[in-house]
């Protein structure tokens, strides 16, 4: 593996540079080939602690990264917000002293509030992982998705992604958005009016209609759960009405097969919401290569930052 100065922390996408972005990409796939064998275990974090801080629920993240980090050998600890002090009144910053006082190397932290990490990042020696912030930030999954879409496409430049549903809500669309425009990859987006944010990013062509969707001709699509916790108030009439216009059904895939179009979905995936059954049995579908892709990408990023802990 080649070497790049490392950093502390990962925090979002915006301050990653494509240096450090093709160094991850270049990282994460001897890890992915290390999948393959008998013994899926290295050494390279052998004696550090990997620290898992869930203040909002997860499967493929929480697990990825337990995955990851215990692929290279790391102790990890799962820290339950609804059975730890924190329901008991105890702040942040308490929370992060007791932490710091247990010395562990990573932190990987999923927060309700946008720019917790990056607080809990300046106190602490260890390095801290953004694993979803609010509305802000969610890097390793732009990156799992970006490593993906480069697997599929070689010569992913010029290609073009549409994004459809709950772009307002999703840290997951603004993280992945950047990174595909940093990658030279176009990016669409389709939703109700609601919920697509008018001129969060210039770079991206909005549409109306999966008509002008195919009519452009993407080269995937990825879909977005709609994230009815985080939405006060209605954003579209009813489950059943988006589900006719922005969801994807047996004939809408028929179109993608035409187009030769890969399909995507961060997960959670919410069955006749924003796609059926059927459509999940698309043969173009890459959710299950983003889940396998999401531990190889973090434990790039695990072997490329470097905690404060670290002396040598
Ligand atoms: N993609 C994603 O963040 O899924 P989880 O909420 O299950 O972690």
């Amino acid at each position: 593996m080649s070497e790049l100065k490392p950093r502390k922390d990962l925090l979002d996408i915006e301050s990653l540079s494509l240096e450090e972005i093709e160094y991850i990409f270049e990282n994460a796939a001897p890890f992915k080939q290390l999948f393959q064998r008998s013994v899926k275990k290295v050494p390279t974090l052998r004696g550090k602690t990997v620290l898992n801080l869930f203040y909002e629920p997860s499967t493929r993240t929480s697990s990825s990264f337990e995955v990851a980090a215990s692929r290279m050998s790391a102790d990890v600890t799962n820290f339950t917000v609804s059975s730890s002090s924190v329901v008991k009144g105890e702040s942040l910053l308490d929370t992060i002293e007791t932490l710091q006082a247990m010395r562990s190397d990573y932190i990987v932290i999923r927060h309700q509030a946008a720019g917790v990490p990056g607080i809990v990042a300046k106190h602490t020696n260890a390095s801290v992982l953004n694993a979803g912030d609010g509305y802000h930030a969610h890097p390793t999954q732009a990156l799992l998705d970006s490593m993906t879409f480069r697997e599929v496409y070689p010569d992913y430049q010029g290609r073009k992604v549409v994004i459809v549903g709950d772009i307002l809500h999703s840290r997951v669309a603004r993280s992945t958005s950047m990174l595909f425009n940093k990658l030279g990859i176009e990016v669409g987006v389709l939703g109700p009016g609601s919920l697509v944010p008018e001129g969060r990013h210039d770079f991206m062509k909005r549409f109306h209609s999966w008509e002008d969707v195919f009519d452009w001709g993407p080269d995937a699509v990825y879909l977005l759960r709609v994230q009815l916790e985080r939405q006060e108030g209605q954003f579209f009439p009813s489950i059943a009405e988006y589900h006719k216009m922005y969801g994807m059904h047996s004939e809408r895939v028929a179109r993608m097969r035409q187009l030769g179009a890969y399909l995507m979905h961060p997960g959670p995936v919410n069955r006749g919401v924003e796609i059926t059954d059927e459509a999940m049995g698309y043969e173009k579908s890459l959710i299950s290569t983003q889940v396998e892709n999401g531990i190889a990408v973090r434990m790039a990023v695990l072997h490329w930052l470097k905690p404060e802990t670290d002396k040598d």
